[in-house]
């Protein structure tokens, strides 16, 4: 359990401008470890998506510093080759919006076949049955009509299954998933999650999961790791989260769920800071009621709470959000 499949030390993140340099993320350090489901959470813009997307070497026109390792090797240090091989194969990604994940004018069957050729993976039955078998395992209870279908002719929640099908196929190391049920209604929300947790625990792969769900972190996460502004407020194991949360950003974070509805939705006042390279302090400062001095000036040093506990925060013994 302790292995890590995934580690990312002091990752900056720099989108070079026409006019300015955007810094996305700065700092970031985490790791995810095999058979492990890790949920990375914050609000819009707080850079999660930038965060994963550097993993898969999917980012243009950017500097990425730090070190992103997969298994022991450096991905940044990879070339594009390489890190082809590895995309699809030993990492996978499921998006938000499954119909754009989807080519419109590709039967399911080839759209799947074409990730089998890609990789060359090698099994002992046909790809058409590996295929049929994959379709089977999503809880497709006809897989052999759906693999001869187009994306159009079939409803979201079953895209979303495929667009699952086509990340776990080659039984990857490590699953990423960027909010990959918000296209869809709360029940089949709720299944799709479930599938990806099952199937993962099936085929042995981690998962990195994107959300600013907590219910969805409370459903499948074993782990969670908090972002804001591009830097890292809090992570910790899923229980420490939800009960001992330290961050107020965190704890803002909780009290704001829809399930504390009493009139009126309770939220963290102000919009989220960009740009976090033209702050100093805490870019949760300007949000914050307990902000004092120090938190514009200067961001705070890591404190362990636990082994896998820790916190960003000058002010973590205020008890009151
Ligand atoms: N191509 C780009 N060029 C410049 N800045 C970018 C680019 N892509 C993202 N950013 C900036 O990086 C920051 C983080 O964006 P990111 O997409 O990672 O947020 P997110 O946490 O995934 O938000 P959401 O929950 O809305 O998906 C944002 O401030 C965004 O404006
Ligand atoms: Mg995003």
């Amino acid at each position: 359990m302790n292995e890590k499949i995934l580690e990312i030390n002091n990752l900056k993140i720099t989108f070079n401008g026409l006019f300015q340099q955007v810094c996305a993320v700065d700092n970031i350090t985490f790791d995810v470890k095999k058979s492990e489901i890790v949920a990375l959470v914050g609000e819009s813009g707080s850079g999660k998506s930038v965060t994963v997307k550097s993993i898969m070497g999917l980012l243009q026109q950017t500097q990425i510093d730090g070190e992103i390792f997969f298994e022991g090797q450096n991905i940044l240090a990879m070339k594009e080759k390489e890190l082809s091989k590895l995309r699809g194969r030993n990492i996978s990604m499921i998006f938000q919006e499954p119909m754009s994940a989807l080519n419109p004018v590709m039967k399911i069957r080839t759209q799947l076949e074409e990730i089998l050729k890609i990789h060359n993976y090698k099994c002992k039955i046909s790809y058409a049955e590996k295929i049929r078998s994959t379709l089977a395992m999503m809880n497709i209870s006809n897989p052999e009509e759906i693999m001869e279908r187009y994306p159009f002719e079939l409803s979201g929640g079953l895209c979303q299954r495929i667009v699952i099908a086509m990340a776990v196929i080659c039984q990857p190391e490590l699953i990423i998933a960027d909010e990959p049920t918000t296209a869809l209604d709360v029940t089949t929300q709720a299944e799709i999650l479930c599938l990806l947790k099952e199937t993962a625990k099936k085929i042995g792969s981690s998962v990195l999961i994107i959300t600013h769900d907590l219910g969805v972190v409370a459903e499948c996460a074993d782990r969670v790791v908090v972002m804001y502004g591009g830097k890292l407020m809090e992570q910790g194991n899923v229980e420490e989260f939800f009960y001992h949360s330290k961050h107020p950003y965190s704890k803002g974070l909780l009290v704001s769920r829809p399930m504390n509805f009493n009139g009126r939705y309770p939220v963290i006042p102000g919009n989220i800071t960009r740009n976090v390279n033209t702050i100093d302090g805490c870019p949760f400062a300007e949000r914050c009621k307990h902000a004092q001095d120090i938190c514009k000036k200067e961001f705070p040093k890591e404190q362990i709470i636990s082994e896998e506990h820790k916190v960003w925060c000058w002010n973590t013994e205020s008890e009151v959000v």
